[in-house]
């Protein structure tokens, strides 16, 4: 097949691409300066010219705190919401499916037992709105669009300069200057390596499949910061001393959602999430 992938260079983006090439896929790689996906010219043109089999949308602008900034949200809305609507617009003139990734953050955060695929969204922070929109505009087309929800994404960091750093990095980089973190002890959500999520999109795409919303995780019951901190220390064999703080003793531009585990009803479970941890960690 021929699969063009978008934000190829992002953390989940370059393991798509170096597991499909290893499949025997031709994959065009683009980032941001090859194909901008916030142009819908371009992407018309750019689909119509290389003729994919399948698109693969991995781009997003993820820095949720910095969406709530008036000057910054028409970008983010750009590229999280319109890039997709384009994406999915170019493959459907195309009658080729269509992959984008959103997030646990369309979720309020108040569902006790969690968020499964069909449950209704409404997004508490402006990134959640950004994504929402970009999951409606994708059913709107129409199409054979698969929409796959993450959350807390950790793997390689991505090629690029704007790719967000992982959870699982950011922790491993300050408790090697900190002996003492304070960290969120809220947020319940459900992480994802991402060549686990790379390996369940090729599941998702082998045929037996209906075009629809996937959450795309790793086993294991969700975890808050705290508790998914402390998994990452002990795996790591990292010595250092973590404090569960609540969201207000820690205050941030955006709010997230409280409670957002995904459940995933519709694929094969992946592996446990510390197996996965262990994996890339190497513990
Ligand atoms: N990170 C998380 O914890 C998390 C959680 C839940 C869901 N997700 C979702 O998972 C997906 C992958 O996230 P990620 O963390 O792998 O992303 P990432 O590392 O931040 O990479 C995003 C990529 O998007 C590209 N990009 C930004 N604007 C673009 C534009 N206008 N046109 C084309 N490309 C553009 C950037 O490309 P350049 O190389 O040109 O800079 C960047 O490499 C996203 O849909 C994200 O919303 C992530």
């Amino acid at each position: 097949m021929k699969i063009l992938i978008t934000g190829a260079n992002g953390m989940l983006g370059k393991d798509l691409a170096s597991l499909f090439e290893s499949r025997g896929h031709a994959v065009i790689k683009t980032d941001r300066k090859d194909l901008d996906i916030t142009s819908r010219d371009e992407v018309l043109e750019r689909v119509r010219k290389i003729g994919p089999d399948l698109v693969i949308n991995a781009a997003a602008y993820n820095f949720v705190d910095k969406v709530e900034e008036p000057e910054i949200y028409p970008l983010a809305f750009a590229v999280n919401a319109e890039g997709p609507r384009n994406l999915a617009e170019a493959s459907a003139l195309s009658g080729i499916p269509f992959v984008h990734y959103s997030t646990d953050y369309v979720f309020a955060g108040t569902k006790p037992e969690g968020y499964s695929e069909e449950d209704t969204t409404g997004p508490v922070s402006k990134y959640g709105e950004t994504k929402e929109a970009g999951e409606r505009f994708v059913q709107e087309i129409g199409g054979k669009y698969y929409i796959c929800r993450l959350s807390k994404i950790f793997g390689k960091p991505g090629l690029s300069e704007e790719s967000k750093e992982s959870f699982v990095a950011l922790m491993l980089r300050l408790a090697e200057t900190m002996p003492e973190l304070n960290i969120v002890h809220e947020e319940v959500g459900s992480p994802g390596y991402t060549p686990d999520i790379a390996k369940a999109t090729l599941e998702l795409l082998n045929g037996e499949y209906e075009p629809g919303i996937y959450h795309i995780v790793n086993d294991g019951r969700g975890v808050t910061w705290h508790e998914f901190a402390n998994e990452i220390f002990e795996i790591a064999g990292v010595n250092v001393k973590s404090n569960p703080v609540t969201s207000a003793e820690f205050p941030k531009p955006a709010e997230r959602p409280k409670f957002a585990p995904l459940i995933n009803n519709k694929l094969p479970k992946l592996r446990d999430r510390k197996e996965a941890l262990c994996e890339f960690l190497g513990g």
